[in-house]
C-alpha cells in the first residue's frame, strides 16, 4: 500500500492586544508590549495592538457599534490568497456564531463606497482598533504570526467594540498580576478601565474569553507568567485561549448589538472534532510511555529546573517534562492511533536548547516512523502556541510520537488538542 504524507507546521506567536487611551492623543494604538513603541506619520502611538480614539474612546459610547452590525472591509492584496482566504473564513465564523437564524447580528462586508470602514493589512504585529473610529478608513494589522484563526478572532471582536478582558474593572477579584515581570511601555496593556468606558454588559469576570491575555503575554522573563488567576478561578480554563469564541463573547457581541441571545451554535471545532485532549493538570490523559525509552517523560507542576517554572495553560498548574536531571537520553510519548486522514496537532512547546530538543513523530503499522518537526538550538526559553497538520491517507492507522533528546536543558509540552482536518 502507497501512503502519501504532507505535513506543515507552523510556529504562531500569541499575539495580544491592548487598548489604551491617553487623553491628549488623537488615537493610541496598543500592540502587543513586544513590539517596540513607535510613532508613524499618522500620529498613532503603537504600544501594542488595539487603537483608541481618545476623544470617543469607549465602547460604551453607542456611536462606536457598526451601524446595523454591519462592517464594511477591504484586505490588503499584499496577503497570499489563503491567507486572505482565512481571514473571511475567520469573518464567517464569528458571524455564524453570533448570528441566529432569523436576523444577521453583525456582518463583514467586502466595502462598496461607505466611508467608515476597515483595512485588513500585513502590519507589525496584530492590532485593531477598539469599535467603530468614526473616520473613515481604520487600519488592522493581522501581521506575521497573527494568521491563526484565534487570533483573527480576537482582533474582530476589538474591531466590533470590545477591550481585553483583564482590562474590567472587576479583574482583580480573579487574577493577580506581576507588574514587576512587565515593561513599562506595556504597563497600560494592564490596566483597569472605569465602567464608564467599558461596559461589561452584566456579563460575568470570564477567563476563558478569547479576549483575556494569557499567563506570559508581554513577560519580560517569559518563564514568569505575568497573570495567574486566583486560586479556584480558572480550573479547567485555559487562559488566553485563541481557539474559539467563548459563550460569553458570543452573548456579548449579541447584547451590544441588540440581537436575540443564542449561543448554542458557537463553531468549536477544536472541541467537537477533537481526538485528544490534555491540559497535563494530573495525568498524561491517553498518552503512553514507549517502555524502551531510556527514561520517562513526567507530569509536575512549579519549576522543572532546566525549563519552565510553570505551565502555559494558567501559569500556575501543571505540564508534561522531560527533565535533564532525570537522565541524559531519549524519552517518548505515544498518542493512540488515528486513521482519521488529516489531523491537526497543537500544542504548546517549551524548549530552552540548544542542547535538548524535542522531535514530534508520525508512524505505523504501515507507516515508517517520519519527524513531521523538530523542535531544537532556539533557545526560546518560553511556551509557544504550535500547529501542525498531517495529512495521512483516511483509513492509515497512525500515532504521533513526542521524543525528547536531552543533554543539557528540559523539554516541555502542554495543552495538547489534536482534531480532525487542517489546523485552522
Ligand atoms: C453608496 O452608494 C449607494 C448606491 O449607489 C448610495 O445610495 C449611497 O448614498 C452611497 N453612499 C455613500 C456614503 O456614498
Ligand atoms: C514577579 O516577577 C519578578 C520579576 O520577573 C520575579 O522576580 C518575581 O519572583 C515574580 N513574583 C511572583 C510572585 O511570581
Ligand atoms: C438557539 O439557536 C439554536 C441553533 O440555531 C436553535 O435551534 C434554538 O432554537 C435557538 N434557541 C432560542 C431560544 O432561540
Ligand atoms: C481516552 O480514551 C478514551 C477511550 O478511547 C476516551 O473515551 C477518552 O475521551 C480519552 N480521553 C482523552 C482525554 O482524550
Ligand atoms: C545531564 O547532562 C547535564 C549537562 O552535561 C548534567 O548537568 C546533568 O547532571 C546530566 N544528568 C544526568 C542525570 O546525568
Amino acid at each position: 500500500m502507497r501512503c502519501v504524507w504532507t505535513i506543515g507546521i507552523a510556529i504562531i506567536p500569541l499575539c495580544c492586544i491592548l487598548a489604551v487611551p491617553l487623553l491628549d492623543l488623537a488615537e493610541i494604538t496598543a500592540n502587543d508590549g513586544d513590539t517596540s513603541t513607535s510613532v508613524d506619520d499618522t500620529q498613532e502611538i503603537t504600544i501594542g495592538d488595539v487603537i483608541i480614539n481618545a476623544h470617543r474612546n469607549a465602547i460604551s459610547n453607542p456611536n462606536m457599534k457598526w451601524p446595523g452590525g454591519i462592517v464594511p472591509y477591504t484586505i490588503s492584496p499584499l496577503y497570499s490568497m489563503d491567507i486572505q482566504n482565512d481571514i473571511v473564513a475567520a469573518m464567517r465564523q464569528l458571524e455564524q456564531d453570533v448570528n441566529d437564524v432569523v436576523r444577521v447580528c453583525v456582518k463583514f462586508r467586502p466595502r462598496t463606497n461607505e466611508s467608515n470602514y476597515i483595512r485588513i493589512y500585513p502590519g507589525n504585529g496584530c492590532r485593531a482598533a477598539i469599535g467603530m473610529q468614526n473616520r473613515g478608513r481604520q487600519d488592522i494589522s493581522i501581521g506575521r504570526g497573527c494568521e491563526a484563526r484565534g487570533v483573527i478572532l480576537h482582533e474582530l471582536i476589538h474591531v466590533l467594540g470590545f477591550w481585553h478582558e483583564h482590562n474590567r474593572a472587576d479583574r482583580d477579584t480573579y487574577i493577580n498580576i506581576n507588574l514587576t515581570n512587565i515593561r513599562d511601555n506595556t504597563k497600560l496593556d494592564f490596566r483597569q478601565v472605569s465602567s464608564a468606558m467599558l461596559n461589561t454588559l452584566n456579563t460575568p469576570y470570564d477567563l476563558g474569553s478569547i479576549m483575556h491575555y494569557g499567563p506570559y503575554t508581554n513577560a519580560i522573563d517569559k518563564t514568569i507568567p505575568v497573570i495567574t488567576p486566583k486560586p479556584g478561578k480558572a480550573v479547567g480554563i485555559q487562559l488566553g485561549q485563541r481557539m474559539a469564541l467563548s459563550t460569553w463573547d458570543v452573548v456579548r457581541i449579541q447584547r451590544w448589538y441588540g440581537c436575540t441571545e443564542n449561543a448554542s451554535h458557537i463553531t468549536r471545532t477544536y472541541l467537537t472534532d477533537s481526538l485528544a485532549r490534555c491540559d497535563f493538570a494530573s495525568s498524561m490523559c491517553n498518552l503512553t510511555h514507549d517502555t524502551t525509552s531510556e527514561f520517562r517523560w513526567t507530569v509536575m507542576e512549579g519549576s522543572s529546573g532546566a525549563g519552565p517554572r510553570a505551565g502555559n495553560t494558567n501559569g500556575a498548574d501543571s505540564f508534561l517534562v522531560a527533565k535533564e536531571t532525570d537522565n541524559n537520553g531519549t524519552a517518548r510519548i505515544l498518542t493512540p492511533f488515528f486513521n482519521v486522514g488529516a489531523i491537526c496537532v497543537n500544542f504548546f512547546v517549551f524548549q530552552r536548547g540548544p542542547f535538548s530538543y524535542l522531535d514530534v513523530m508520525a508512524s505505523g503499522p504501515i507507516i515508517a516512523p517520519v519527524v513531521v518537526q523538530s523542535f531544537q538550538g532556539n533557545n526560546a526559553n518560553e511556551w509557544l502556541p504550535v500547529h501542525v497538520d498531517i495529512n495521512a491517507p483516511v483509513g492509515a492507522a497512525f500515532q504521533i510520537t513526542f521524543e525528547a533528546h536531552l543533554s543539557s536543558g528540559d523539554v516541555a509540552i502542554d495543552d495538547l488538542n489534536i482534531y480532525k482536518g487542517r489546523c485552522i
